[in-house]
């Protein structure tokens, strides 16, 4: 009886192919509506230019550095690209981004990444070098050339001041002159340029290194997000009709203007109002790391009120936000531990659970984490149809880079998507490849293939 119940009350989550169709074909027509003239005010799903033009053809060479600023941590790289096969991390540092560093001043952010730049080339023995650098920065921007990027938002849990609306090349720049707190002689003369990518473009980037037919990059983790290729002829944005240009959607702010508002659950709206950046992000709230684990904790707490869980029992732990973890859900879906795990991970919240309790916690992740990875095939079978109908093809064949903890480590996510997005995008055939390191390789890619782009043409 129970279990039905329970059954009964995630009926919300559980979305069929045809609504996934219909949220398929919203974001289509907020697609066009984000990459239209200038468009009613605030589109949804913003539809950025990035300026990039050409993916890698293989023959890019040289040294590069990359900074990778993402949700949890910032990467330093030195890559090199000796050939098709050979684009090797020559060294790398990893620096936990500290929480007060996401939400003090920008300059104190910006001053953190110029120090740890400077740390990275004192232990690599770069200091008498001059190299371009690639940064990829995981946030919104209005980009106004490769080099010349406008924060239009903090997301993901970032709120530093002074950096929304102000181009984040020029505050890198003025920290690197600023070189403190770890003054090297001159750091600024060891950057000759610094180009700007959003995570999604260094994935596909460097993805499109090894496989030409790499032209969409997609992210799900701490937030999620996907970039693609685009005719210029529909970029109605930008001058000039020829060619291509990838395009950084936001996906995550679909539904930001209630059109997603059948689909979303009491809980969804519960985690908005206890969110940052309440009202935006509402389609990345439904997919993403940073918010699958506290919509189960909200679904699990109503579920005990309800007396369907935990004998009607709640603990401290279960009523704070965010302490059910999103990586708790991938542990308990895993096939042959997850129960046990799921007892454990209960037991150190403060609750002793029965194993009926964890069937239904499992149950719970399990319906969760597929609406993520449904949704997420509705929208990648967005961007598949989109490039199939663009080039007039009956049939596509395409890779999508992918990077992200969600997609990486839940054991079923990626396996759910690709079983939806057939199912959403028949008439496309879709490699994915996963990304190791990609997006600082890709950022070292942007940097080298800006130069055969033609400029001034934008
Ligand atoms: C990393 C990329 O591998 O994945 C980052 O290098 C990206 O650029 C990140 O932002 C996304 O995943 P997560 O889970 O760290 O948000
Ligand atoms: C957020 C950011 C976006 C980024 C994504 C994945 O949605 O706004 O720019 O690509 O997270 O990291």
């Amino acid at each position: 009886v129970t279990l039905k119940k329970v059954e009964d009350f995630l009926q919300p989550f559980r979305l069929s192919m045809e609504k996934l169709r219909e949220v398929s074909a919203r974001l289509r027509k907020d697609f066009i509506r984000g990459l239209s003239k200038r468009r009613h005010s605030r589109p949804p799903v913003k539809m950025l230019p990035t300026f990039v033009r050409s993916t890698p053809d293989g023959t890019e060479r040289g040294d590069f550095l990359a900074l990778d600023l993402g949700g949890t941590n910032l990467r330093v790289f030195h890559v090199r690209v000796e050939d098709q096969e050979n684009v090797r991390i020559v060294n790398r540092k990893t620096d936990p981004i500290p929480t007060e560093k996401k939400k003090g001043t920008g300059n104190q952010l910006f001053d953190f990444i110029a120090a740890s730049l400077a740390d990275f080339l004192k232990s690599s023995s770069l200091t008498d070098q001059t190299l371009p650098l690639g940064f990829t920065f995981s946030f919104p921007c209005d980009q106004k050339d490769i080099d010349k990027c406008i924060l239009v938002r903090w997301t993901k849990g970032f709120d530093c001041s002074g950096v929304e609306g102000e181009d984040v090349v020029k505050l890198l720049w003025e920290a690197i002159k600023r070189n403190k707190p770890h003054p090297l002689p001159a750091l600024s003369s060891n950057i000759s340029s610094i180009d700007m990518v959003n995570d999604t473009v260094g994935t596909m980037m460097s993805c499109a290194f090894q496989d030409q037919s790499c032209e969409i990059g997609m992210i799900v983790g701490t937030g999620t997000n996907a970039c693609y290729m685009e005719e210029m002829k529909n970029v109605k944005r930008m001058e000039g009709e020829d060619g291509r240009m990838c395009i950084n959607t936001e996906w995550g702010g679909f539904g930001d203007n209630g059109s997603l508002r059948d689909i979303q659950t009491e809980f969804d709206l519960e985690l908005d109002r206890g969110s940052p950046n309440q009202g935006e992000n509402q389609f990345e709230k439904m997919i993403s790391g940073m918010y699958l684990g506290e919509v189960v904790r909200l679904v699990l707490v109503k579920l005990a009120q309800e007396k369907l869980l935990f004998g009607g029992e709640l603990s401290e732990d279960l009523l704070t936000q965010d302490k059910f973890k999103t990586k708790y859900i991938s542990q308990i879906e895993e096939d042959t531990t997850g129960l046990e795990q799921a007892w454990e991970i209960l037991l150190k919240l403060g609750l002793p659970a029965s194993p009926e309790d964890c069937e239904i916690v499992r149950m719970v992740c399990s319906t969760i984490s597929t609406r993520s990875a449904h949704l997420c095939a509705a929208a990648l079978a967005t961007i598949v149809n989109r490039i199939r109908t663009n080039r007039g093809l009956d049939h596509l064949r395409t890779t999508v880079g992918v990077d992200g903890t969600v997609y990486k480590k839940h054991p079923k996510f990626s396996q759910r998507l690709r079983d939806a997005v057939r199912i959403l995008a028949p008439k496309c055939e879709i490699s994915f490849l996963d990304s190791e390191d990609d997006s600082g390789k890709g950022a070292a890619m942007v940097t080298a293939v800006v130069p055969r782009q033609p400029k001034g043409s934008w």
